[in-house]
C-alpha cells in the first residue's frame, strides 16, 4: 500500500531535495467496457493500488525521471524534449510532459520519483495512474491547476499522441476524478458523471488471470477499428449518427448486412454495453443487487461471444466463480485479453471467496492467481 515516507525517503536520498508528493489510484470497471471511445457509458471505480510521484525542482535544466519499480532512471534535457516515444517505461511520464509543452507551458527542469503498487498489464490502468500522477506532478510544480476532467483530457492526449495508444478517456478520468466508497457512471460524451454508492456490504474482489493485458496491443486498437467501421455504414444513413452512442439495436438490424459481420457483433457489444452500463448504475443506485449481478453476467457473454474480448483463463474466472457462496456479478474488467475479472461479492463472504476461487481456477488452469479485496478510494490529491 501506499509508503509516503519510503517515497520520500528515496528523493531526498537520490536528488537531495525534499519532494512535493503526489497519488493516482488505478481502477477497476464495474461495467461498460468498449463503449468509452464511442462516446458511451462507462462505471469505473479507482482503487486502492495506487502510483505515487515525488518532484523537485532543478537548477540545471535537466528532467531525470527515476522509476522505483524498474530500479532505473532517465535523463532528458527540457529545452530539447523527445518527439517520439521510445517504447521504455519513461513514454508516459515524458508523454505528460510534452502534452503540457505542447499545450504551451514552459517546463523547467526537475527531477520526479515514482514507486507504485498497482499490477502491470493487469487492466488495472497502471499506465493511467502513473500518467495523472505525473500530470499533478508537473502542474504543481508549474503553479498552475488543471481541473480534474481537463487533468484526465491532458494524460489521454500524451497517451495517444505521444504512446501512441488509441485508449479512450475512463482510466484518466476516474484515477483523477474517483470518489471514495462510490463508483462513477460517467458519460463519456461530455464527461457529466453521477456517483453511484458502493453500499458497505458489497466488496470488491479483483482476480487476476496472471494472463498479461496491454492497450498498446494490437487487438486492442483493431477492435476500435471494427466499432468505427460499423458506426461509418451507420452514419451513410444516418449522418447524425457520429459515434456508436447514438445508434441503436433497430440501426443494426437495418444495415447490420452492410457491415463485415465482426463489426456487426461488436457494435451490438457496444450498442447494448450502453444500455447495460446505465441500468446497472440505477440498479447500484436502488440497492437492486440482484439486477446489477445479472447485467454484469449479461456484460460478460457480450464482452466475450459480440466482442471477442476475453480469453479461455478470464471466461474460467468468471464461470468458475458463478456457485460460489455470495457472489452478486463477475465479469471481465478493462480491455481486454487478459488481465483480471471483478466480482461484486456480500461482504461476509469475501474472505473465503476469494479463497476459494483462487484453489478452483490453480486447478483448473494451472496457474496461481493473484486476488484482491479492494477498496474504492479517492481520486488523485496530493499527499504532502
Ligand atoms: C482500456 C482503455 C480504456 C477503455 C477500456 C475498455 O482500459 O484504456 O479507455 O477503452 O480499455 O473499456
Amino acid at each position: 500500500m501506499h509508503d509516503f515516507g519510503a517515497l520520500r525517503s528515496l528523493h531526498l536520498a537520490r536528488f537531495q531535495a525534499e519532494p512535493a508528493i503526489f497519488v493516482a489510484p488505478g481502477r477497476v470497471n464495474l461495467i461498460g467496457e468498449h463503449t468509452d471511445y464511442a462516446e458511451g457509458f462507462v462505471m469505473p471505480v479507482a482503487i486502492d493500488f495506487a502510483t505515487l510521484a515525488g518532484i523537485s525542482p532543478r537548477s540545471d535544466g535537466k528532467i531525470v525521471l527515476y522509476s522505483e519499480n524498474y530500479g532505473d532512471e532517465k535523463t532528458f534535457d527540457a529545452e530539447a524534449l523527445p518527439e517520439k516515444a521510445s517504447k521504455h517505461w519513461s513514454d508516459y511520464p515524458l508523454g505528460v510532459v510534452v502534452t503540457l509543452a505542447r499545450e504551451g507551458h514552459a517546463i523547467p527542469g526537475f527531477s520526479l520519483s515514482l514507486w507504485g503498487d498497482v499490477p502491470l498489464g493487469s487492466g488495472l490502468s497502471s499506465s493511467a495512474a502513473v500518467e495523472v500522477a505525473t500530470a499533478l506532478a508537473v502542474t504543481s510544480l508549474l503553479e498552475i491547476s488543471y481541473p480534474g476532467p481537463l487533468l484526465a483530457r491532458l494524460c489521454q492526449r500524451a497517451e495517444n499522441e505521444f504512446v501512441g495508444a488509441s485508449c479512450g478517456i475512463m482510466d484518466q478520468f476516474i484515477s483523477a476524478n474517483g470518489a471514495e466508497d462510490n463508483a462513477l457512471l460517467l458519460d463519456c460524451r461530455d464527461l457529466s458523471y453521477t456517483l453511484a454508492p458502493i453500499p458497505p456490504e458489497v466488496a470488491l474482489v479483483i482476480a487476476n488471470t496472471m494472463v498479461s493485458h496491454s492497450v498498446a496491443g494490437g487487438e486492442y486498437t483493431s477492435r476500435r477499428a471494427e466499432v468505427e467501421e460499423a458506426c461509418a455504414v451507420i452514419a451513410r444513413h444516418r449522418p447524425e449518427v457520429r459515434f456508436l452512442r447514438d445508434a441503436t439495436v433497430r440501426d443494426l438490424e437495418q444495415w447490420g448486412q452492410e457491415m463485415s459481420p465482426n463489426a456487426l457483433k461488436r457494435a451490438r457489444h457496444v450498442i447494448t454495453e450502453n444500455l447495460r452500463t446505465v441500468a446497472a448504475a440505477a440498479a447500484l443506485i436502488h440497492h437492486d443487487l440482484k439486477e446489477l449481478g445479472r447485467l454484469m453476467a449479461e456484460a460478460h457473454r457480450s464482452y466475450s461471444q459480440d466482442f471477442e474480448a476475453s480469453c479461455l483463463e478470464a471466461d474460467a474466472m468468471v464461470a468458475l466463480a458463478q456457485d460460489l457462496p455470495g457472489l452478486i456479478g463477475a465479469r471481465l474488467t478493462g480491455g481486454g485479453f487478459g488481465g483480471c475479472t471483478i466480482n461484486l461479492v456480500e461482504r461476509e463472504h469475501a474472505a473465503e471467496f476469494a479463497e476459494a476461487l483462487g484453489a478452483r481456477y490453480a486447478t483448473e488452469i494451472g496457474i496461481v492467481p493473484q486476488i484482491h479485496i479492494c477498496h474504492a478510494s479517492g481520486g488523485a490529491r496530493r499527499l504532502a
